[in-house]
């Protein structure tokens, strides 16, 4: 392991300014509003909630942006999002983060938004406003016209998160595939579903254990031997070059047409595991596009998941935080 983290502090230090990421996928919101229940309400018997404290955080594929940004990636994001007040509030956050936001395209569906009520330490509630119909026609190709201006600008990974609320159509995944390798660029993406035939001539594909479940005819056990199995069956079937299997308590595997290498969580404490797919593909990618070596990207995104599954809520790394994991390592193996 200790080969594997050779040149990532220096990377992590003064190599992620220089790193250009796209990310093209399901941006949402995620909203949280706090209270306190204090009588069940005349209207109808529920509980009313007087509320004292609200949070709004990026989500979805704009958490892959979101550990990005925060890692010192130059980060663009090409998605859709509605004419709504969401949509405000998801590009003042993008703003505030430094994520180019002139890639957000504005359809007629309403910004993919999750809200929850907490009422005390209990979640009582939680509205989605959503709609799940693809993206076609004039908005898909909006979508792909903005991504490709970043491609052209120099973008050095593209990542595709496909969170299945639209965006990632089988069209898209397709000219955006083309359009990344005509300027040799790696595309990663972030699966959603049993149908991975859109993926196809995709670089990196970084499923967790139960997702790599869903393209296999027999059942995957969370070893070493299995998942590399799985791993090429799937390989193969869909014409992906290699894949990032996460695997929740043991860590990940990189596995490629030749090699495998699997690299145990790092994690000391677990809080809670939501959003640690997204810190995965955001820190492997930003490691593809400074160059990085797959094997050492692949530790770099490890080490960064097992930081945020130790906070609370979904959790984007600091780079400030991934230097200390990565000096905690280095001590740990001197
Ligand atoms: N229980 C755990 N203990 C230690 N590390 C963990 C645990 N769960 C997740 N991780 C770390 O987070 C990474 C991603 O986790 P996981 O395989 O659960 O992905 P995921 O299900 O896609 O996550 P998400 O909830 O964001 O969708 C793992 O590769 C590992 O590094
Ligand atoms: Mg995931």
């Amino acid at each position: 392991m200790k080969d594997l983290r050779n040149g990532l502090v220096e990377f992590v230090t003064h190599g992620t300014e220089k790193c250009h990421v796209l990310v093209v996928g399901d941006v949402m919101l995620d909203q949280y509003y706090y209270g306190e229940v204090t009588r069940i309400s005349p209207e109808a018997p529920v509980p009313i909630t007087r509320v004292v404290k609200t949070k709004e955080t990026l989500g979805g594929a704009a958490n892959v942006a979101h550990n990005l940004a925060l890692l010192g990636c130059q980060t663009d994001v090409a998605a859709c999002i509605g004419a709504d007040h969401h949509g405000g509030r998801l590009r003042a956050l993008f703003d505030k983060r430094g994520i180019a936001i002139h890639g957000l395209v504005v359809t007629g569906a309403p910004t993919t938004t999750k809200l929850r009520v907490i009422g005390g330490h209990q979640q009582m509630m939680r509205l989605d406003f959503e709609e799940t119909e693809p993206v076609v026609g004039e908005d898909e190709e909006r979508v792909f016209m903005v991504a490709q201006a970043s491609i052209a600008e120099g973008a050095g990974a593209l990542v595709l998160s496909d969170y299945g609320k639209g965006i990632v159509t089988p069209q898209l995944c397709a000219q955006l595939i083309e359009a990344a390798h005509r300027r040799g660029i790696p595309v990663v993406v972030d699966p959603k579903g049993g149908d991975w035939e859109k993926y196809r001539g995709a670089d990196y594909i970084t499923p967790n254990l139960k997702e790599l479940n869903t393209v296999q005819v027999a059942p995957v056990k969370n070893v070493d031997e299995d998942v590399e199995r799985a791993a090429r069956y799937a390989m193969n079937r869909f014409g992906i070059h290699a894949m990032v299997a996460t695997r929740s308590e043991c860590g990940l595997s990189l596995v490629t047409e030749t090699t495998a290498v699997h690299i145990p969580t790092k994690a000391q404490e677990v809080f809670d595991v939501s959003g640690a797919g997204d810190t995965v593909i955001a820190a492997f990618a930003l490691a593809l596009a400074g160059g990085i070596a797959p094997e050492r990207g692949a530790y770099l995104a490890n080490l960064a998941a097992s930081v945020v599954v130790a906070k609370v809520g979904t959790y984007a790394v600091s780079k400030e935080e991934l230097l200390a994991a990565l000096e905690r390592e280095g001590k740990d193996e001197s």
